[in-house]
């Protein structure tokens, strides 16, 4: 039976043996690849003012920090209903409150729901580029300066995009780029790095502050091998990687939380954002030629679609599907009795559907598939809505 992964990661030998590499001679914290990562992206992607941290959702939390300080009576960040726990969290940990606008059926921020959303006490919105779609960034821009709040361009998925001609993230007050897995650049999991983007001068020397401190990442070995065994090999791989970590578990040891404390980008997750930069270009062809084929099959099916996938739009990072009629709970464990990896999206997407546009998706594989794989799923899809509809 085939067994097609969900791939989060187009990982290749030089990511391998470049991380070996680094942990060999003991330069996986520290080294010289962050300048020469700076380097890079100031020369390709024009990012003014970008600062290196470990996750993205570091360069919120202080983005948040510094945009409060200038408006101290506002406490509530607008983020899309549709997004991932850990941004809804560190909102939080930064002392503010979530108010979720609802998104369209592309999973991007509906712009009546944003505007009817803000009033006083709004600090800041937060506009995701959700897989690799494109938001409305010149309506929202001009709705946050109209009504005085900031906007964070949360480009988390889409490293090295554009929106005519600049790079997505340099869009708002402040922007975050990400390097964990499941985005265009991925370095591995768990705080694998990420940038903070400033384009508004009276925030930068808050952020500068805030953010010249930091202390150096901490050892990248466990979650390294938790990427390779989990992410990359997965199958047996990913059971014994479970089995480790409930030893751990029972031994006391608990897994450390990668995520705090907030730190620099190490400098092995550094050295793979380099490498994986310099194959974006061929990597995103990849992805690209599997839309394309996608596009063509989705049109067969019945009563699923794509959501995010249209004429318009050449790049996604992640495909999912959305059924109103059978729940995502069914369609993965259909596919995956024919060794079809799914994987469920966030809390509510993984949900039946229940009339709003953030319930009943499941994502396909999309990263690293081939032709005769998208068949498969494809022709699988079509004989699931036969038996399961
Ligand atoms: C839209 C969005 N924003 C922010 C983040 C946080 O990224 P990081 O894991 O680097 O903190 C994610 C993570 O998946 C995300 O999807």
């Amino acid at each position: 039976m085939p067994r097609i992964k969900l791939h989060v990661a187009q990982w290749g030998y030089k990511e391998i043996l470049l991380s070996l590499r680094l942990f060999i001679t003991g330069r996986s914290i520290l080294g010289n690849y962050q300048g020469k990562l700076s380097h890079f992206l100031s020369k390709a992607y024009d990012l003014n003012h970008a600062t290196f941290l470990n996750s993205a959702r570091a360069g919120i939390y202080f983005s948040l920090l510094a945009m409060k300080e200038k408006k101290i009576d506002a406490n509530e960040v607008i983020i899309p209903q549709y997004i991932c726990q850990s941004v809804i969290d560190i909102i939080e940990s930064a002392g503010l409150k979530v108010v979720k606008a609802k998104v369209g059926e592309d999973l991007l921020l509906d712009i009546s729901s944003v505007e009817a959303s803000i009033c006083k006490q709004t600090l800041a919105v937060l506009m995701v580029h959700m897989y690799g779609k494109i938001a409305d960034i010149d309506t929202l821009s001009s709705l946050c300066k109209k009504r005085s709040v900031f906007l964070i361009d949360d480009a988390a998925q889409t490293a090295g995009e554009y929106h005519e001609g600049k790079t997505l993230g340099t869009f708002g007050d402040s922007g975050v780029i990400s390097f964990s897995q499941s985005k265009t650049i991925t370095t591995g999991v768990k705080a694998s790095g990420g940038i903070l983007l400033c384009n508004n001068k009276n925030l930068q020397p808050r952020l500068t502050q805030l953010t010249s401190n930091l202390e150096h990442s901490v050892s990248r070995l466990p979650a390294f091998v938790h990427f390779v065994m989990y992410f990359l090999l997965q199958g047996v791989w990913r059971k014994l990687d479970y089995y480790i970590s409930r030893i751990s578990t029972k031994l006391k040891n608990k897994r450390k939380d990668y995520y705090s404390p907030i730190t620099n980008i190490s400098n092995l997750d550094a050295a793979i954002a380099l490498l994986q930069y310099k194959k974006l270009t061929e990597n995103k062809k990849n992805i690209i030629n599997s839309l394309v084929y996608y596009k063509k099959l989705i049109g067969e099916f019945k009563s699923i679609s794509a959501p995010q996938l249209c004429l318009e739009n050449s790049f996604l990072t992640r495909l999912v599907l959305r059924s109103h009629v059978i729940s995502p709970d069914n369609l993965a464990t259909y596919l995956n009795q024919r060794g079809i990896i799914t994987r469920f999206a966030y809390q509510s997407g993984s949900k039946p559907y229940n009339g709003s546009p953030d319930s009943g998706l499941l994502e396909i594989p999309l990263v690293g598939v081939s032709i005769d794989e998208i068949n498969f799923i494809a022709s699988t899809i079509v004989e699931a809505e036969k038996e399961l509809a």
